[in-house]
């Protein structure tokens, strides 16, 4: 992770915590980010915006473009945060409202494709899932979000957010089931079933969203 951030931060680019070094323990520390962290279920109307949607996606377009090419990169097209979603996203205020400005946890970003994290933006950003009242709008906006970031291939889009989804839930069973209390807990609150649910909806509702980004 360090080595990222050293990068992003050598070109300038303010969207992620700088990287500090290491105490003495060996933990890793950065730099605080003023601001507000939307990981709170209910959330001011400024964080689900559209112009918050294509602020997030052009903030991914950035930071993947910084990395394509790189040796962080290694043979893939970019590097991926991996776990892109409003919780782990700073949002200052611009011109009076809330937008996103910086994404934190990056602890698990690594070489990927540009459409894995696109597709958990669609997912997570928009809470795709049984709780959107309506497909058409949600619809769009995943359009609103493909369009800003300039995805130019989108046929896997759906696809790649149900492997997102399923990785999720299978990943949190597996490592619960292997004795890990922090998945055992996420479980037994009802992670796994939420996200099941979540597959769930987008695979019924698979054509609709195909759809809209085509
Ligand atoms: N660099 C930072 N600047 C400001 N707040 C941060 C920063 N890093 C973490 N936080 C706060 O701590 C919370 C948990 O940090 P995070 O890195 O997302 O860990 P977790 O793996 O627990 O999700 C975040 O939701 C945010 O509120
Ligand atoms: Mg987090």
């Amino acid at each position: 992770m360090g080595d990222l951030l050293r990068l992003l931060e050598a070109s300038g680019w303010t969207g992620a915590p700088r990287y500090l070094g290491v105490d003495d323990e060996g933990r890793e520390i950065l730099s605080y980010l003023e601001g507000h962290v939307a990981w709170e279920p209910r959330q001011p109307a400024a964080v689900s915006s559209e112009e918050s949607l294509v602020t997030v996606a052009r903030l991914v377009r950035e930071f993947h473009d910084l990395t394509a090419g790189t040796s962080l990169a290694g043979d893939q097209e970019v590097v991926c945060h991996n776990d892109l979603s409003p919780k782990n996203t700073v949002y200052q205020l611009c011109g009076g409202e809330l937008r996103p400005a910086a994404f934190i946890d990056w602890d698990l970003a690594a070489p990927g494709a540009r459409i894995h994290d696109i597709a958990h933006v669609c997912w997570q950003y928009l809470n795709l899932g049984p709780s959107v009242a309506d497909v058409e709008e949600a619809a769009r906006r995943m359009r609103l979000i493909v369009d800003s970031y300039e995805l130019s291939d989108r046929q896997c889009l759906v696809s790649t957010i149900l492997w997102w989804q399923d990785r999720c839930w299978r990943g949190i069973e597996s490592q619960a089931d292997a004795g890990d209390v922090a998945m055992a807990r996420l479980r037994d609150a009802g992670v796994v079933r939420h996200v099941r649910t979540a597959y769930r909806w987008v695979s019924d509702h698979r054509a609709a969203l195909e759809r809209s980004v085509r």
